[in-house]
């Protein structure tokens, strides 16, 4: 089965069916990096940096607003070697960008000694941002899972506050998501428990963070997942009942570096996004076929999909709707609780939360032990580890229903 047309991985094609879901053809946070330019320039230019996960799609999308600011020296850490190509040859081919003087990518892990001997190496750093961790939903099924999910979100953000302790950079970002708010699954439990761990470090050095909504198609995304399907003449497979909030993969690079050198210490930014911006996936699969010239043959099952993808498949594609029944689903996002205090003034498309919790880093460091005697324990099950982060995190409300993404196509 083939595409009717063989645009679908052109930038243009996904640019534009972003802009038509979404409805914008411009940054929703144009004006206020025009407003703040002076401020970003003198914090960046000539400025040396360290992007963790910078070969992911957000990390490579602050690194692309990054270096219209001129730092003098950037350096990349990222695990998928494949990745950090891909951004090297992205950055060095671009006619609109221009590479720092000293550019260094290095294929590694940011929690282990390797890292650590590169940081003292290379650094000091005036700004360091994080982007690395695990960030599927679909990948807490088991004990192993949940195990690798905490140790990468949690314990090696603990060992990168240790030595960003021993050497303050000016600014430190570290990214959420808008999971980590009233958390109802292990990621966004994580990403919660990594919120309050970098806040702990906030008197010692600036350190901001950002939640914010789904990147339309980023790496692994369902819609990133579309293209895919599509070039492989797979059929599509979507919930018919989730809704979300989503950014460009610009837009979610800006976020980042306004949180990171405009924030203040201990803030967390968020997009000002109205309920009526929340999208359904639906909508998303029916622009994406449109755009590729087809109608959508809405199948009940998915065998029956699977076998319609086998067919000639005239004007209308396969596509089988389902609703939502896995462990941990949001059916619609936030970006705040009730108690959050909110600054809603100080940026047009941006809001600012001022009062996250600061904890004492004796008191989270309690908190990252506990963990570690957990993973030491030679009998534990997925539901210990969720119990320990439900005492620690009173508002982790997992919702279980013993079924995975895993299972479904
Ligand atoms: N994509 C979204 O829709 C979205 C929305 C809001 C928040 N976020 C958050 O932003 C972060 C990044 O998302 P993304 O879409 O860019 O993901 P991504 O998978 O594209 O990028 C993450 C990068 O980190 C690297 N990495 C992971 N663990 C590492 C380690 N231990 N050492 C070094 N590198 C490591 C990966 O190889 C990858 O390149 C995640 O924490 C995610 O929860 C994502």
């Amino acid at each position: 089965m083939m595409a009717k047309n063989n645009v679908i991985t052109t930038k243009e094609f996904v640019n534009s069916s972003i802009a038509e879901v979404i409805g914008r053809t411009e940054s929703m946070f144009q004006k206020d990096i025009a407003v703040n330019y002076n401020e970003l320039q003198a914090q960046i230019k000539d400025k040396s940096v360290l992007v963790i996960g910078g070969a992911g799609t957000i990390g490579s999308c602050f690194i692309k607003e990054l270096i219209q600011f001129y730092p003098k020296k950037l350096v990349v850490v990222d695990t998928n070697e494949n990745g950090l190509t891909e951004l090297t040859r992205s950055l060095r081919s671009s006619s609109d960008l221009k590479v720092p003087e000293i550019y260094l990518t290095y294929p590694l892990d940011f929690g282990n000694v390797i890292f650590e001997r590169l940081f003292k190496a290379e650094g000091p750093f005036d700004i360091v941002a994080n982007f690395a961790a695990h960030k599927h939903v679909r990948s807490e099924k088991d004990v192993y899972s949940i195990a690798a999910m905490i140790e990468n979100n949690v314990l090696k953000a603990d060992f990168l506050l240790k030595l960003l302790k021993e050497n303050n950079p000016k600014h430190f970002f570290c990214v959420s998501t808008d999971k980590a708010a009233n958390p109802v699954n292990v990621m966004g439990a994580t990403k919660k428990l990594m919120e309050e761990l970098i806040m702990a470090y906030s008197e010692d050095f600036k350190v901001t963070t950002a939640r914010f909504a789904n990147v339309a198609f980023s790496n692994g995304s369902l819609l990133d997942g579309f293209i895919h399907r599509v070039s492989q003449g797979h059929p599509l497979s979507c919930p018919s009942d989730v809704k979300r909030f989503f950014v460009t993969p610009s837009e979610s690079g800006q976020i980042c570096l306004m949180a990171c050198i405009l924030g203040k210490s201990g803030e967390v930014f968020f997009p000002r996004l109205e309920e009526s911006d929340l999208i359904n996936f639906r909508r998303f699969a029916e622009v994406f076929l449109h755009q590729l010239g087809y109608g959508l043959n809405i199948c009940l099952t998915e065998e029956d999909a699977k076998i319609a993808s086998k067919k000639s498949l005239e004007n209308n594609y396969p596509v089988y709707f389902f609703e939502s029944d896995t462990s941990g689903e949001k059916l619609y996002e936030e970006f705040f609780t009730e108690t959050d205090e909110l600054e809603l003034t100080r940026f047009q498309g941006l809001g600012v939360i001022t009062n996250a919790k600061k904890s004492e880093i004796e008191e989270i460091e309690a908190v990252v032990n506990r963990i570690k005697e957990l993973f030491f324990l030679e009998q534990i099950s997925k539901a210990d580890i969720v119990s320990t982060l439900k005492q620690i995190l009173p508002d982790f409300d997992h919702n279980e229903t013993g079924k995975s993404l895993d299972q479904k196509m």
